[in-house]
């Protein structure tokens, strides 16, 4: 882990830069007042509706609704995180970043350094056996045998784990603490009962596929036989650098080869990997022997807005690719697509692209089951849709599924469509369709109207809007009065909300970026980052009368529930002090 940027060099780096200049390079700017226009760089458009206030050192599209300071255009344009847009703009401007850390966390470092050097030795060490080996011939063969070039082995950074039980122990592992990183980072296998090889290299005589992290820094293996024996594929364990749950092989190798992706395959195995980028599709990844989870549905949205899931188009294919849907389902905000490429049978994309080649296998992609149509489909199975009762059922089978979908455009458009099918209406379905309570505030909100779609705070609880409003104008808490009360609130984003609170009460006038960097890698300052990643900016003018409007609802729901179960407890302690009169002397006694 890296460690925490000093919150005066942020600061420090906001002042030295100008965001004009930032944007200029993106987008071309034309002076227009105090401010400057252009077209904006992340929605097509004819006429400048793109403006850049120097100010305010702001930017905002009245188009599209995008807007943030310099760190945040980076953010979205560069699909940055908050630390690597600080780099960049500290690199424009010749500043190095600089970082503090605890001796805890610097220890921690440095032993994952080590892991880090190890494995980028093991990996060069494999691939120059490739080269070198006297059986190379073997994996050559093999690879050449499965139509990989040399370039794409390279690219890849292919290689070849001899034969024998101690070629990376022998060569790497030449002291005791070489070898105890060896064996940290998984190289080395250790078994005391073994009395010939107590420790031994885990991969041998077997093709090696590094597995790279974001940064491009070598952190696992994987490594197949080149014939038949199992098991086929050998994968490095968990380990402080490898968590085989968060990682996808092949996107460092997508992203450097792709600048811009608007989109990601995602396969099954390294070898699809590989051969989708043979035949020129490089931008695909493979989950690492797992189900794809939502986590890394959620890093993949935060690169492209479009993913394609490629299953085999038999039952187990079908069934993975409906685990999918699941996952990816709450992801489905507006502007999100995802589809379904079932292969025929017998065919993975490794088999397939070799035998159809580049273009029909791209068409097949962009014709390929988009979700709402694969959900039906998949759920129209197991009905008859003939009949009444069986378009009945497919609706209530239905909406449980469609009530993930976060509220907005795609989550009505799927309604539509349910209601189509079925022939039941649309206010019926909706009458059905247990609404998350808060979704359906917001839709009372009427100053929420007027802000451009974009930011309209679709699928995010009224809390969690008071805590976007807040990093946008952190000073909006000085309208704030009673905290006890909003401590009463019942809400699973309240903690969070009040965190928020205080931390913008303690940091007065600090703008977001100040603010955000006070707690930046801290467990709140990782989740606002998030938050801010998905870039929710409303124009500054907007956002205080939002927020009193929103904290004012918060409140008035509160009360209303509180009034409620007051009134109920009355009714029950009346109820009860009639049946027991004797502990009531005041009562009155029964009429009969
Ligand atoms: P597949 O068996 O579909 O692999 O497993 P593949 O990529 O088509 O293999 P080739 O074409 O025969 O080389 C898919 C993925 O499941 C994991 C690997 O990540 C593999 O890429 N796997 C499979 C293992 O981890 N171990 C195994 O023994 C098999
Ligand atoms: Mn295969």
């Amino acid at each position: 882990m890296a460690g925490r940027i000093p919150q005066s060099f942020i600061d420090d780096l906001l002042t030295r830069v100008d965001i004009v200049d930032v944007i200029d390079a993106y987008t071309t700017l034309k002076k227009a007042g105090k401010n400057f226009k252009g077209l904006c760089p992340f929605h097509q458009e004819k006429t400048p509706s793109f403006s850049v206030e120097p100010d305010k050192q702001f930017y905002y599209c009245f188009g599209c609704g995008a807007g943030g300071n310099a760190l945040g255009f980076l953010m979205n344009y560069e699909n940055m995180d908050y630390v690597e847009a600080i780099e960049k703009l500290a690199a424009q401007m010749g500043m190095e970043v600089p970082r503090e850390e605890s001796s805890a966390a610097q220890r921690s470092r440095e032993k994952n350094q080590e892991l880090y050097d190890v494995l980028q030795q093991c990996t060069l060490y494999f691939q120059a056996q490739l080269r070198q080996h006297p059986q190379k011939a073997r994996a050559v063969d093999y690879l050449k045998s499965r139509g990989l070039s040399g370039e794409i082995a390279r690219d890849f950074a292919l290689g070849y784990a001899p034969p024998g039980w101690s070629n990376i122990l022998d060569t790497i592992g030449t002291s005791e603490s070489l070898k105890k990183a060896l064996l940290n980072a998984g190289m080395l296998i250790e078994n005391p009962d073994n009395k010939k090889n107590p420790i031994y290299d885990r991969f041998r005589d077997r093709i090696t596929y590094p597995i790279r992290d974001n940064r491009g820094r070598v952190i696992a293996f994987g490594g197949r036989v080149m014939g038949d024996d199992k098991p086929k594929y050998l994968n490095s364990p968990e380990t402080p650098v490898f968590h085989k749950g968060e990682e996808l092989y092949g996107l460092f190798e997508a992203r450097r080869s792709t600048r811009n992706l608007e989109k990601i395959l995602i396969v099954e195995g390294y070898m699809d990997v590989i051969a989708l980028a043979q035949n020129d599709i490089t931008y695909s990844v493979a989950t690492l022997g797992t189900a794809t989870s939502t986590n890394h549905l959620r890093r993949l949205f935060k690169l492209v807005p479009e993913v394609i899931f490629c299953f085999d188009g038999d039952n187990a294919g079908r069934e993975a690719a409906w685990r999918a849907l699941e996952q990816t389902l709450p992801l489905m905000e507006d502007g999100r697509t995802a589809r379904f490429l079932l292969l025929p049978n017998g065919e993975d994309p490794d088999t397939l692209i070799r035998k159809i080649g580049k273009a029909d296998f791209e068409n097949r992609v962009s014709s390929s089951t988009q979700l709402a149509e694969f959900f039906f489909q998949s759920l129209g199975q197991k009905v008859d849709m003939n009949s009444l009762e069986g378009r009945a059922r497919l609706g209530r089978m239905a909406l449980p599924y469609i009530e993930k979908i976060p509220p907005g455009i795609y989550h009505q458009l799927i309604l539509d469509q349910l209601a189509t099918i079925t022939g039941v209406d649309l206010q019926t379905l909706g009458k059905l369709e247990k609404k998350p309570k808060e979704a359906s505030v917001m839709e009372t909100i009427t100053v929420s109207q007027r802000l451009p779609r974009k930011t309209r705070a679709i699928g995010r609880s009224v809390c969690m809007r008071a805590v976007n409003l807040i990093l946008l104008k952190p000073d909006v808490v000085n309208e704030l009065e009673d905290d006890n009360e909003l401590s009463e609130i019942e809400s699973p984003d309240l903690d969070l909300l009040l965190q928020v609170i205080e931390l913008a009460r303690a940091n007065p006038s600090s703008t977001t970026p100040e603010l955000l960097g006070r707690i930046y890698a801290t467990p709140l300052g990782t989740q606002l980052t998030q938050l801010l990643n998905r870039e929710q900016i409303t124009p500054v003018e907007g956002v205080s009368q939002e927020f009193r409007e929103i904290m004012n609802h918060l409140l008035n729901s509160h009360r209303r529930q509180k009034d409620h179960r007051d009134s109920l407890a009355q009714a029950r302690q009346m109820l009860s002090s009639r049946r027991n009169p004797a502990e009531n002397p005041d009562s009155e006694p029964n009429q009969h």
